[in-house]
């Protein structure tokens, strides 16, 4: 049970919470205003996933996501950062190429303001991840359904229920999760594998693993915040669980200000500013003037 006192989560402190059974908790975000809520909240790792590409950009898959794409976002999420550790991922081609191709991209993402890099692959990655890890970039490793593997994987499928060693198989994924600890990784992501596998993997590792359907054997869990807020209405997977249904209420609102403004029932007098020499005429606020910056939802006046 972690302690209510926000500390800030660093690459050797996940280790230590490992050790000491305290799981991890991590949630992906894209912007600012987001960023700020989750941070405060008291969250361990934040992480601008490539999952933008379907949560902010539409598409079907993360696949044509920019390197430029996660620099921006990055640089955006940073600017909330106090408490958490700061992931970024690594689009597809941004280090498939080379090791030198990936060394190079994962320093723009540092010095957008990660403190580590995530990239997937188990195997075929080791020689790539230990040649970032060598430069000292901290990075989480991404195995089971990696989702810039969707034409491989033929969708976005659960992986290691086959054995026998092939792709997707679970001793693929076992060996992959011992090749990433070999080459450095300081955590693992293992996404949507049956829960047998996951434990196993976090048993066998000396790093911390993170899980996304793959149930609660891992040591900590990670979801899409958007997912878990309940923004995304049509997206609901077996290993989502809604915290609330921001979705819902982001409608409702949304129809309530249609009404009042066809009805001419917003802005009423105290949305308005008057001639009057006598009357309080507050000057705007402007989102930089905002204080205590989330500290304090009552005292915030939009
Ligand atoms: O891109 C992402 O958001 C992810 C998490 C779901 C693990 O990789």
């Amino acid at each position: 049970m972690k302690s209510s006192i926000p500390t800030r989560t660093t690459v050797p402190s996940l280790l230590d919470r490992k050790n000491s059974k305290e799981k991890i908790s991590v949630l992906t975000a894209y912007d600012f205003t987001m960023a700020s809520l989750i941070d405060s909240a008291g969250i361990d790792i934040i992480l601008v996933g490539d999952s933008l590409g379907c949560v902010i950009q539409g598409k079907t898959t993360t696949i044509g996501v920019e390197l430029e794409e996660m620099i921006y976002h990055t640089k955006c999420v940073s600017k909330a950062i106090k408490n958490a550790l700061l992931v970024a991922d690594m689009p597809f081609m941004s280090y498939q190429i080379s090791p030198e191709q990936a060394i190079e991209s994962a320093g723009k993402l540092i010095k957008a303001g990660a403190a580590a890099v995530k990239l997937e692959g188990g195997v075929h990655m080791a020689k790539t991840v230990s040649r970032i890890t060598e430069i000292d970039i901290p990075v989480m490793g991404h195995i089971g359904l990696t989702p810039q593997s969707y034409h491989r994987m033929g969708g976005n499928k659960v992986q290691g229920k086959s054995s026998g060693g092939g792709a997707g198989s679970r001793e693929k994924i076992i060996e992959d999760a011992v090749a990433l600890e070999k080459a450095g990784v300081f955590c693992i992501v293992i996404e949507s594998v049956p829960s047998d596998l996951a434990q196993e993997i976090t048993n066998l590792v000396s790093v911390p693993t993170i899980g996304i359907g793959a149930g609660a054997g891992c040591d900590g869990q990670v979801l899409v915040g958007q997912d878990m807020l309940g923004m995304c209405l049509d997206f609901s997977p077996r290993f989502l669980k809604r915290y609330a249904e921001i979705g819902i209420t982001v409608k409702s609102a949304v129809s309530d200000f249609i009404k009042e403004v066809k009805e001419g029932v917003f802005p009423a007098k105290e949305h308005s500013f008057s001639s009057d020499p006598g009357a309080s005429n507050p000057n705007p606020v402007s989102h930089f003037d905002k204080k205590p910056i989330f500290g304090n939802a009552k005292s915030l006046k939009h």
